[in-house]
């Protein structure tokens, strides 16, 4: 755990909060509304601790933050096999609503682009039919620690505009891709996109993951260590979408952006922080958010390849 953290937590808040510059989302008409000087940083720690900065009470979607959740309740219910029969795990270096390399690829490349994330809703929906709100705001509100809820005027937002997530739930049902109707699949996706929360919410949820499952507070078990271990390497290799290559390069942890303006960094063993701050860059993240991951990463040597105690025993030749 980085020493000082309250202190380098507030001093980058600052810093970062000149950072002009961005644009808020404005595809999604319900987030185009929203006040773009809105920041926030939470922490949360593997041991329970939380450090809060700025706009902490403002409640915002989750948007693709909610993909490696998603991911993991896939994991859960159907077992890594059967998952990675219908998603991939490579990067895309593509836009997150990209369709061009899913005509090419029948089976979409990661969980983390709009393609996969449906395709492991439409699993989700096989699993929980009707029920499937319900079943993954629970797991969804296990790792937050917290009821969580459907923005249900975000959620009809998204779902008069979003032609491109139709065209790729249709592509996948044309490839026999889909467990679900298209229709059924969409939805879920995108009423697990709303889902609304807190940079204290998401933090935990992602010290839930930092802390191999369990829950940092309630020290409860909500997903496997192993599968933990494939959220994370998901989230390392393709969170960041198109940026992820510079963004393992800089920073070197797990992380995921949503287009709210939320980044999710994952320190595993040690904490997650989130940061929230709607104007975005072109490659749909935080403007703020990338910045203040960096700083954070980079004071305290975060960066997994930074780390420099890894032991493997004995080696006999
Ligand atoms: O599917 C969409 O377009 C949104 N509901 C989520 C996209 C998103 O958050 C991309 N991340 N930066």
């Amino acid at each position: 755990m980085p020493a000082n953290l309250k202190k380098s937590l507030s001093e980058i808040y600052e810093r970062c909060q000149s950072l002009e510059g961005g644009a808020v989302a404005d595809y999604i008409p319900e987030l185009a509304r929203v006040d773009p000087r809105l920041f926030a940083i939470a922490a949360v720690t593997t041991d329970g601790r939380l450090f809060e900065l700025g706009d902490s009470d403002a409640a915002f979607t989750i948007q693709s933050t909610a993909k490696p959740f998603a991911y993991a309740a896939a994991l859960r219910e159907f077992g890594l096999e059967s998952v990675l029969a219908r998603v991939g795990v490579e990067p895309t270096g593509d836009d997150f609503n990209s369709i061009s390399r899913l005509d090419r690829s029948k089976r979409p490349m990661n969980p983390m682009v709009n393609a996969g994330a449906i395709s492991v809703c439409s699993m989700l929906h096989s699993a929980y039919g009707d029920t499937g709100e319900a079943r993954l705001l629970e797991f969804f509100s296990d790792f937050a620690g917290e009821q969580l809820a459907v923005d249900s005027v975000t959620y009809a937002s998204e779902m008069e505009t979003t032609d491109g997530n139709r065209a790729i739930v249709y592509l996948l049902n044309k490839f026999r891709n889909l467990q679900a109707p298209p229709q059924a699949a969409l939805d879920l996706y995108i009423k697990m996109c709303s889902i609304q929360t807190t940079v204290r919410g998401l933090a935990t949820m992602g010290a839930t993951l930092a802390n191999q499952g369990m829950h940092p507070v309630r020290k409860r078990r909500v997903l496997e260590a192993a599968h933990v271990r494939d959220v994370l390497s998901v989230m390392l290799s393709c969170g960041m979408y198109n940026y992820a290559g510079q963004w393992v390069f800089d920073v070197g942890l797990p992380a995921k952006s949503g287009v709210s303006g939320a980044v999710l960094m994952i320190v595993p063993g040690v904490m997650a922080v989130c940061v929230y701050s709607p104007p975005l860059d072109g490659s749909g993240t935080s403007v703020r958010g990338i910045a203040a991951c960096k700083e954070l990463s980079q004071r305290h040597r975060l960066h997994l390849l930074d780390q420099t105690d890894l032991s493997i025993g004995e080696i006999n030749d």
